[in-house]
């Protein structure tokens, strides 16, 4: 059996868990709109056409934000259509997705649907087909209070108390070419610079997120964050990350590494934050907000086939697997260890489009990947213990060394709580694994939750929704406090410990 060791001393902290890092995301997008939280109609949705299934399996996650209208579909958004009497809104082209946007659901609808969430919202303005201008408007329309055209549309739509919308993207993936309006660095630096300007004088309390690289693999990265920065850097408080990960060719190994590629990532764009902030001899530091992370492409080939100019039709619906459920977890392990710079993190997405939810005509059901992300968002907040672990690693094919123990502590003083949160990535050994507790005196152990299954690829459906379920281990002890346990062959584990 692996041997592993968790050193922890309560005085060596990362940093306080800013709860936004687990936040999600929901975009005009296939299905997650449309049959994923709305849905008029239907015997599941309450009065105002909100999936109540949906509602209450979004509330089991205390999903804290929701990335939303997109994604890319927001850099063709006109959020004029979306407001109003329904059938007065127009039916439009989403070029983004090559599908009918209806605007039967929108940025009202929204709002109140994340009231019911229990979330808050992070709203995306568009930055490809329009700009400065628009994204000012809406800014209005959200946080004026009234008495100007566009907060007194807001009240004329039924809506008198101001959204009080905090959080804004400055557009999405402006580098991409698959992005509509998108653009080179320096265009894009100087229009998110000029478009945070004039929504902090319109809303001085606002906080803006400038977008990063579409991803890690783009020819720009690198030089892209420095020159958007260079040009917007007084003005925004957030770079964007994104990535997705897919097992492509059937090496889960080299797939379950994927989260040491992440966390290159962060540590990348953290240098390169610093090092325009030293260059400007700056004071101010900027965050990350990894706003979109997941697995996705199970779905690729399927989404080639698809009929256009359809309304939410199934895209990107992947069904995940047991094996996703584990890089899930060393994902939000790796956002974790990482909390003094990531504040803010969205899963993408939360509904049908590369969900942890599912839903169909006649219920909703919690993919594997729910899991993780669940007690991740519910026992991981507190503060991050700068967690060293001593772990055997293997060479992965794509990321060089990687361990085979990923894990993280978090302290939570107010609730007198500390959780361990482990992966064993291995598929072939258990992992003795210790960790010297003595410092927090008085700790019991109050349960040790396991998600593992025997088949890598066991999935669930509606069919069979709890497949894949999490179950208790007894394997976990703690002795003149210190504590032993045995993490299982590819498996997700929370140890939580409480006074
Ligand atoms: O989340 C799906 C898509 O992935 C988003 O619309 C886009 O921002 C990214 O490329």
């Amino acid at each position: 059996m692996r041997k592993a060791e968790i050193i922890i001393d309560k005085y060596f902290l990362t940093g306080k868990v800013d709860k936004r890092i687990f936040g999600s995301f929901i975009e005009h997008l296939g299905r997650a709109v449309y049959e994923g939280i709305y849905q008029e109609g239907s015997v599941l949705s309450d009065e105002q056409g909100f999936r109540k299934d949906t509602l209450d399996l979004v509330k089991e996650l205390q999903v804290p934000i929701v990335r939303y209208p997109g994604g890319n579909f927001v850099s063709g958004f006109h959020w004029e259509d979306s407001v109003g009497p329904k059938d007065k809104r127009p039916a439009k082209p989403d070029l983004a997705w090559g599908v009918i946007e209806t605007n039967e659901f929108g940025l009202n609808e929204f709002a109140d649907w994340s009231k019911k969430a229990g979330s808050d919202i992070m709203m995306a303005v568009n930055l490809g087909t329009r700009g400065p201008e628009d994204a000012k408007n809406v800014l209005e329309y959200c946080n004026f209070k009234g008495g100007t055209y566009y907060s007194d549309l807001r009240k004329s739509h039924g809506y008198k108390d101001p959204h009080n919308i905090k959080l804004w993207c400055l557009g999405n993936e402006m580098d991409g070419p698959w992005q509509m309006g998108h653009k080179t660095a320096s265009e894009y630096g100087r229009i998110a610079a000029e478009t945070s300007r004039l929504m902090k004088f319109m809303d001085p309390t606002i906080e803006t997120v400038a977008c990063g690289s579409s991803n890690l693999t783009m020819p720009t990265f690198g030089s892209w964050e420095y020159t958007v920065l260079d040009e917007c850097y007084d003005e925004v408080d957030y770079l964007s990350l994104h990535q997705y990960y897919g097992n492509y060719a059937n090496d889960t190994v080299d797939f379950l590494a994927s989260s040491k590629g992440m966390d290159d990532f962060i540590s990348g764009v953290v240098a390169i934050c610093d090092a325009v902030k030293a260059k400007k001899h700056g004071k101010k530091q900027i965050n990350l907000s990894f706003d979109e992370w997941n697995v996705w492409y199970h779905s690729n080939e399927q989404d080639q086939k698809l009929e256009k100019w359809v309304r939410a039709p199934h895209q990107l619906e992947d069904v995940y697997n047991f094996e996703d459920a584990l890089l899930v977890g060393s994902m939000l392990i790796t956002l974790l260890r990482h909390a003094d710079r990531v504040k803010i993190a969205c899963l993408a997405q939360l509904v049908n489009v590369i969900a942890p939810i599912m839903t169909s005509d006649t219920g909703a059901w919690r993919q594997t990947i729910f899991y993780p992300y669940m007690h991740a968002s519910v026992y991981g907040r507190g503060t991050v213990l700068n967690t060293q672990v001593l772990t055997p690693v293997y060479e992965s094919k794509t990321y060089g060394e990687a361990p085979y123990l990923d894990s993280v502590c978090i302290w939570d003083e107010e609730n007198d709580a500390l959780t361990i949160f482990a992966v064993n990535k291995s598929l072939d050994e258990d992992m003795e694994v210790s960790c010297d507790l003595r410092q927090f005196e008085g700790c019991r152990l109050a349960e040790h939750i396991v998600l593992t299954n025997d088949d890598m690829k066991a999935v669930n459906t509606e069919a069979d929704p709890n497949h894949v379920t999490p179950t208790h281990s007894d394997a976990t002890k703690l002795e003149n406090g210190k504590m032993h346990t045995v993490l299982g062959k590819h498996s997700w584990n929370v140890i939580r410990l409480t006074k």
